[in-house]
């Protein structure tokens, strides 16, 4: 696991995108899946405005960490919140872009979307295996849609779980741990005081760090990335 900390969050920006960048100009195609939340979309914007003419979009194909179980068009949507600060922005063809629909069945969808990983990606031991997945790390230790009440879901055998969120009830459809963990790279983005003391409690394997999903990530690979501000990175 590697930390790298920002002064800001348009420097934070900056340096995903420059990771990021680094990892799809390749020959071959990519496979990346995003999160969603509040702390990707002023890095999706920087991404698009700064870099989106740098890179072959049509090599590049997009997915969903997760996706809460609204309609696309819904201020809800993972999909929603991408499109405006991303994917409007850059030249990607229809076809490289793969959405979890929000608005289906929970459970037939991560069927739907486990299979479709499948159909699509390399596999690694059989799991799929992305090229890059962009994580957040929730107040509560949550990551993808994996919360500390439903952290079994992790050790699913599916590609995909239906999960619900604590509070809200809402149900999402999640990328499970496997098929986190089985990816080429994984880069946190994670901004924000409020998250400093769980961003130092999961890194540094101190206090209730086992309570967090985001404990579990720990992929086979170099390019395991936290991305901070220094807010974030203030109790390391
Ligand atoms: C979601 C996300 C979720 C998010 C964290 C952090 O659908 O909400 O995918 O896992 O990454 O909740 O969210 P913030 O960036 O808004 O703090």
């Amino acid at each position: 696991m590697e930390i790298r900390i920002s002064k800001t969050k348009e420097d934070l920006a900056s340096a995903f995108s420059i990771f990021f960048k680094s990892l799809v100009q390749s020959d071959k195609v990519t496979h990346v899946a995003l999160s969603g939340g509040n702390s990707p979309r002023k890095i999706f914007d920087h991404l698009a405005e700064n870099h989106g003419e740098e890179i072959d979009w049509t090599k590049v194909n997009i997915y969903w960490v997760d996706e809460r179980c609204v309609h696309p068009l819904n201020e809800e949507s993972n999909f929603k919140m991408t499109r405006d600060h991303l994917l409007s922005k850059i030249n990607i063809p229809e076809e490289n872009i793969h959405r979890m629909r929000g608005e289906d069945n929970p459970h037939e969808e991560a069927k739907r979307y486990g299979e479709l990983l499948d159909k699509l990606l390399p596999a690694e031991n059989g799991v799929p295996e992305f090229d890059l997945i962009v994580l957040g790390l929730g107040d509560d230790g949550h990551t993808a849609s994996i919360f500390p009440d439903s952290m079994e879901l992790w050790d699913s055998e599916e590609n995909c779980a239906v999960a619900a969120h604590p509070t809200s009830g809402q149900k999402r459809v999640t990328l499970t741990g496997k098929v986190i963990n089985t990816a080429q790279a994984v880069a946190f983005l994670v901004t924000g005081e409020n998250k400093a003391k769980i961003v130092r409690e999961i890194t540094r394997h101190q206090g209730d760090y086992k309570k967090y999903p985001a404990s579990l990530v720990n992929p086979d690979t170099p390019d395991f990335i936290w991305f901070l501000d220094e807010e974030a990175a203030s109790e390391l």
